[in-house]
């Protein structure tokens, strides 16, 4: 039985925690990996919808345990609150269900302030982030400056460790006028939160390994998607982690080799948030349809998200760098009533055709779709819960897409409803 990597193969939004939440009914325990409360999943459980920023969505359901891996960056403040809502939905989380990587950064208010200001004084090159201080925590964190979880724990090294780190915020925060933080008051935040997340704190790599040893199913829950990738992504237009599905490992403590089945989440079309090159992106009323059918709007943030059609090139890169074995497919839906439907299959760039995105930003920014024209479909694929009740169009659109990506579609979910899904391969029984 192997273990799965749940990892969007796009922009993220792609729909990853319901998939992540059908595949936690076979797992026993669901991690996150990278990345922080600026992942919005939507879970949608008998009627009742739950919004899930930092927490495993495996958390939702019982008797599984949750982990925050050492590679996410943890907001305390932000874990309290969301806590405290889903537990006012009644949803159980206690230090016996979720165990945090007592090794993970922690987000700061500083970080959140910085995020915040250079997203909107021009300070700097525009993102789009989040603004919750996500970039700013991992700068920390490479910088060796960071505070981490465990250092809650030691009231005599905490002073010093926040001198360190606000020797070189303050220096900045001067700079760009903006108030220096007082370390005072940033102990006085961190010893008040302390009591409430220690709890929680656990060497997860140590209790990881020994569930892997037990034989237990593990689940690696993946934010974000791969084009967001530090490394991998529309550098600089990305986000501050690394995405890619061997981040599972880093990000868990685990070697490469306990990371089993990779399932890459795509939507049946294209979304971004922010700014960066979009290839695909559609600016007509066919992209105003997709953006209305799919209510394309951030679960975090609210904003509307830019969409266009999907593109073959990006997904079939994505498969490459994070070895993707199989796709879950997700919202086929929205493009219902669609009289054609348009795949990227290249790029043209000046006189060159291009079968991927080159790292180049300025190419990035220039390659233009090629396009392969499509039949639609009038029917509804909504809620369909097997092959025979799909249209033979929509069947021939995801045979095309798994072609021109070179991975075959092992799930396709027809709603957000958790049953509304066909499987055609089990990635626990790989
Ligand atoms: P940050 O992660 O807040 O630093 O934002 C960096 C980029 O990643 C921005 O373009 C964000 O819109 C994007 N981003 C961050 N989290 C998500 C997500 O969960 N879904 C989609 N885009 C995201």
């Amino acid at each position: 039985m192997a273990n799965v990597v749940v990892v969007g193969a796009q922009w993220g939004d792609e729909g990853k925690g319901k998939i992540v939440d059908w595949l936690s009914e076979q797992a026993d325990t669901v991690v996150r990996f990278q990345g922080g409360h600026n992942a919005g999943h939507t879970l949608v459980i008998d009627g009742v919808t739950y919004k899930l920023a930092l927490l495993p969505s495996g958390v939702v359901r019982g008797g599984k345990l949750s982990v925050i891996g050492n590679g996410v960056v943890v907001d305390p403040w932000h874990l309290v609150d969301e806590i405290a809502r889903l537990q006012a939905q009644g949803v159980e989380i206690s230090p016996k269900t979720l165990r945090i990587a007592d090794n993970a950064t922690l987000i700061l208010p500083l970080h959140r302030e910085l995020d915040h200001f250079r997203e909107t004084n021009n300070a700097g090159l525009k993102i789009g982030t989040t603004k919750r201080g996500i970039g700013p925590a991992y700068e920390d964190k490479v910088g060796r400056r960071a505070i981490r979880v465990v250092d809650l724990a030691d009231e005599s090294t905490l002073p010093s460790k926040i001198e360190r780190v606000l020797t070189h915020h303050n220096a900045l925060r001067r700079g760009l006028g903006i108030d220096e933080v007082d370390a005072g008051a940033l102990l006085a935040e961190l010893k008040a939160i302390a009591p409430t997340i220690l709890p929680y704190a656990d060497a997860v790599w140590a209790l990881l390994d020994d569930q892997r040893r037990a034989g237990k199913r593990i689940l690696f829950e993946g934010a974000q998607g791969a084009l967001l990738d530090v490394d991998h992504g529309t550098y600089p237009f990305v986000t501050s982690s690394n995405i890619v599905a061997s981040q599972a490992a880093t990000g868990s403590g685990m070697g490469p080799s306990a990371i089993g089945y990779v399932l890459g989440i795509a939507k049946a079309y294209t979304t971004r948030v922010g700014e960066g090159p979009f290839p695909t992106e559609l600016f007509d009323e066919v992209g105003e349809t997709i953006g209305a059918k799919g209510r394309e709007f951030g679960v975090n943030t609210g904003r509307k998200r830019r969409c266009g059609w999907f593109d073959a090139v990006l997904v079939r890169q994505t498969v490459r760098t994070s070895g993707i074995d199989g796709i879950a497919l997700t919202k086929l839906d929205i493009l219902d009533g669609f009289e054609t439907i348009k795949v990227c299959t290249g790029y043209r760039l000046g006189s060159e055709v291009l079968d991927h995105l080159p790292a180049n930003q300025a190419a990035q920014a220039k390659v233009e779709p090629i396009y392969e024209i499509i039949e639609g479909w009038s029917q509804t694929t909504a809620g369909a819960r097997s092959w025979a009740e799909l249209p033979a169009q929509a069947i021939k659109y995801v045979r095309r897409i798994e072609e021109l990506i070179g991975a075959p579609v092992a799930l396709l979910s027809t709603s957000p409803e958790r049953d509304d899904t066909i499987l055609m391969h089990n990635p626990f029984e790989d």
